[in-house]
């Protein structure tokens, strides 16, 4: 079968920095940026971003492009009958999981766009938002079929292939993305007040430094570069041989965090302005979906027009962000079971969305009528959300950064790296050393400290 490629060098980046970008930066970042205390986690995240993140990204582009595979293809190729396997196994397997839960609050994100739309957010205040948002969430009907939704469309952008399908649709919604987060970054930064969200998000204070902090940034930084399963090692299999993999690694770096702390941007002078106060629940996994739509009645009430276009647009952005990062989850699965099983890429990737709705139902219901049902004390979708983020995304780029630092043979790697010696890279012996120890130390560590093995922060 005849593989494709993506079409150009933008289509690269912009496929890449599709996946990376999505809830967990809009949703996620900017609630452990509140609770872990502002400008300092900020601090800690970048330099998890750039001491893990960037070298772990370009081994998986190198493992994903040197051997045009699905993930765990590519290290049956390059280790073959080995073990090595696994971690690409493994890799789609999270894949599969974070699908399942993702497409869950995506859905919600779907649900809460279309209220924002037929204008239902006006004139409701702070006793009902957190009401809306219970009766959403427990609702199995809606949350099962905005889940179904969300599957089938990107079902439908995955199954018109890379091309014509993933970077086309990435071309034309990245740039409308940043175009909406910078008129919301702008309406937010000028409301009354605003000052002090500003001053959170810049000034550090280190005394809030802790184990925990560390922690929670080394995790929002996987999570966020959509590091750890092979879904960068996948897209990589579709960049051509002249793709300067640490450039392209770098550029998806810089947008994934510029866009999260445009998101902090967004939503911490609006908070302040609206006069949250960060210390209490209104900052917690909800926030968008309770904190922020009141945020949004309060802060520009006095012209509700402005409040009804801010909350429209806040919704359907994360809708775009989150449907660029599910496609690329389903993709990893999708290559995997069309390749490793010799099947059509259209009926693979109906295997996938079939079996990821089955489970998906699961956890759309673990609010409502399974919210009883506990793994490890965990509802259906905490356990997911759990095992996956924090444990299997840490572990699979434990062994990425191994098998490379370790496994592949330092000529190989650097040929890869440098494109066959036509770029240069200064920095090989400095990447090569955070791959054999800093980076499966750290991870190493923290994991058994997350885990409660030992505790040594
Ligand atoms: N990086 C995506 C986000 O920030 C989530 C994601 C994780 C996507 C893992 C693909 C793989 O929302």
């Amino acid at each position: 079968m005849e593989r494709e490629n993506f079409g150009s060098k933008l289509g690269v980046v912009l496929a890449a920095a599709g996946s990376a970008v999505g809830l967990g930066n809009i949703w996620r970042f900017p609630v452990e940026t509140g609770q872990n205390g502002g400008a300092a986690f900020i601090i800690v995240y970048i330099l998890c971003i750039v001491l893990l993140g960037l070298p772990i990204m370009m081994s998986e582009f190198l493992i994903g492009r040197s051997t045009h595979s699905n993930t765990a293809g590519a290290y049956r190729k390059l280790a073959p009958g080995t073990p090595w396997k696994w971690v690409g196994r493994l890799g789609v397997l999270s894949g599969f999981v974070i699908l399942s839960y993702y497409a869950v609050v995506a859905g919600w994100t779907a649900e809460y766009t279309v209220l924002a739309a037929s204008n239902y957010f006006e004139g409701k205040t702070t006793v009902d938002f957190p009401r809306i948002f219970s009766e959403l969430s427990a609702n199995p009907w809606i949350c099962t079929l905005w889940m179904l939704a969300f599957m089938v469309l990107t079902h439908v952008v995955v199954v018109r292939g890379v091309k014509s399908g993933i970077e086309k649709f990435s071309k034309v919604m990245m740039p409308a993305l940043f175009v909406i987060i910078l008129i919301l970054v702008v309406c937010s930064v000028l409301q009354p007040g605003a000052s002090k969200g500003v001053e959170f998000l810049l000034k550090p204070d280190f005394s809030k430094v802790d184990g925990s902090v560390i922690l929670s940034a080394m995790g929002q930084a996987f999570f966020s570069l959509s590091l750890g399963l092979g879904c960068l090692c996948t897209y990589a299999s579709y960049f051509g041989k002249d793709t300067n993999l640490a450039k392209t690694a770098l550029n998806v770096s810089v947008i994934d965090t510029l866009v999260a702390i445009m998101a902090g941007f967004i939503i911490f002078p609006a908070v302040f302005s609206a006069g949250y106060e960060l210390n209490s629940n209104d900052v917690g996994p909800s926030l968008i979906f309770i904190t922020l739509p009141n945020v949004f009645q309060q802060a520009f009430g006095a012209v509700p027009m402005l409040a009804y276009v801010f909350a429209v647009m806040f919704y359907f952005l994360l809708v775009v962000a989150a449907l660029t990062s599910t496609i690329s989850m389903h993709e990893v699965v999708t290559a995997y079971v069309s390749e490793e099983f010799s099947m059509k890429r259209r009926k693979a990737a109906w295997i996938v969305t079939i079996a990821c709705s089955v489970v998906g139902v699961f956890c759309a219901l673990s609010f409502g009528p399974l919210s009883d049902v506990k793994l490890f004390g965990l509802s259906i979708f905490d356990f997911f959300d759990y095992v996956s983020s924090n444990i299997f995304l840490p572990v699979g780029g434990m062994f990425i950064a191994i098998f490379t630092g370790w496994y592949l043979n330092r000529k190989f790697v650097k040929d890869e790296i440098t494109n066959g010696g036509t770029v240069r890279a200064p920095y090989f012996k400095a990447f090569i050393f955070v791959l054999r120890f800093v980076a499966p130390i750290a991870i190493g560590l923290i994991l058994l400290n997350q885990l409660g093995v030992f505790a040594f922060l």
